[in-house]
């Protein structure tokens, strides 16, 4: 594997073979411990784009192999704001790291920013299009709650449109056998065809509670406010879906409650210390799982 672009490029060997990776590099992480096998190399995380976990998780993940990291954070102090092109600005960061981590607000960025690289380029989110190693996330936490990741029925709820970890997550489980997902969003925000993978049976519900009915996994995400050009728009959908403790107690026995972070106001801080929510407590897979592909690019 040469770059870390697209979740489409990762077929079930891979994905197993990084999980396999992953459970190996989850005690450091949990424990917060280093490792010295990325000794003398040097990561660059250019997060062009907002983000937390993703960006301190991949500089986590390099510094718990014992590799050092630089960043750029924010267009608006980049070259790239003076007209640099993507190609350029890669050509420039392979003279400086090993391994470069980048989040994009363009469709397809990351691929354009690759083929300036001599380097190996790790796809952090580019806008809409896709979030492979948050899908790699999401399957380490699955894989980890179910031990498993064929006959599985994924509740998905919120903007289906827009998310691109939904997306990443279903492109995924498309290598899987008998997975299953249930829909709920509104009908402004459904899920396009493209996502609509032969080998994973969908169903449209009409509501959370149709959609959570019978599903292992629920899986939510924000109303993505940065992909509204109509904040009237973004206002009237945001309190689509909420979920309660109420609504949990009720109806999600022996669930497990997913989501990429952050949560607005589509999860109660109330839900939090559900049983089957696992969105903080499994943070750490996070950081193994970079640690996974990293370590993969980079050996
Ligand atoms: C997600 C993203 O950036 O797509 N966050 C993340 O990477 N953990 C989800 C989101 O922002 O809603």
């Amino acid at each position: 594997m040469k770059h870390f672009i697209s979740t489409s490029d990762l077929d079930r060997k891979t994905v197993e073979q990084l999980l396999k990776l992953a459970v190996r590099y989850y005690d450091t992480a949990k424990d917060k411990e280093f490792l010295d096998e990325m000794d003398g190399k040097m990561l660059a995380a250019l997060f062009y784009e907002p983000s937390t976990r993703t960006r301190l998780s991949t500089e986590t993940a390099m510094h718990r192999l014992g590799g050092t990291v630089i960043n750029a954070v924010g267009e608006e102090n980049s070259s790239l704001r003076k007209g640099e092109t993507l190609q350029d600005t890669a050509k420039v960061m392979s003279h400086y790291a090993d391994v470069i981590a980048i989040r994009h607000k363009k469709e397809g960025s990351a691929r354009e920013f690759a083929e300036g690289s001599s380097v190996p380029v790790i796809n952090c989110g580019d806008g809409p299009g896709d979030h492979p190693t948050q899908a790699m996330l999401d399957a380490l936490t699955i894989y980890r709650k179910f031990g498993r990741l064929d006959n599985l029925t994924v509740a998905l709820i919120g903007d289906l449109k827009n998310s691109r970890t939904q997306h990443a997550l279903l492109t995924l489980l498309r290598n899987f056998k008998g997975c299953k997902a249930r829909l709920a969003s509104p009908d402004s925000l459904k899920l396009q065809d493209e996502y609509k993978f032969e080998g994973i049976e969908y169903a449209e519900c009409k509501d959370m509670k149709e959609c959570v009915d019978g599903a292992d996994i629920i899986y939510s995400s924000r109303i993505q406010v940065e992909r509204f050009d109509d904040m009237d728009e973004y206002n009237r959908l945001k309190d689509y879906f909420v979920f309660t403790r109420k609504f949990l107690d009720d109806h999600c026995e022996g669930k497990i409650l997913m989501a990429p972070l952050p949560r607005i106001d589509e999860i109660l801080p109330e839900c939090d210390d559900w049983e089957g929510s696992v969105y903080f407590s499994e943070l750490a897979n996070g950081v193994a799982v970079r640690m996974a592909i990293i370590s993969k690019l980079c050996t």
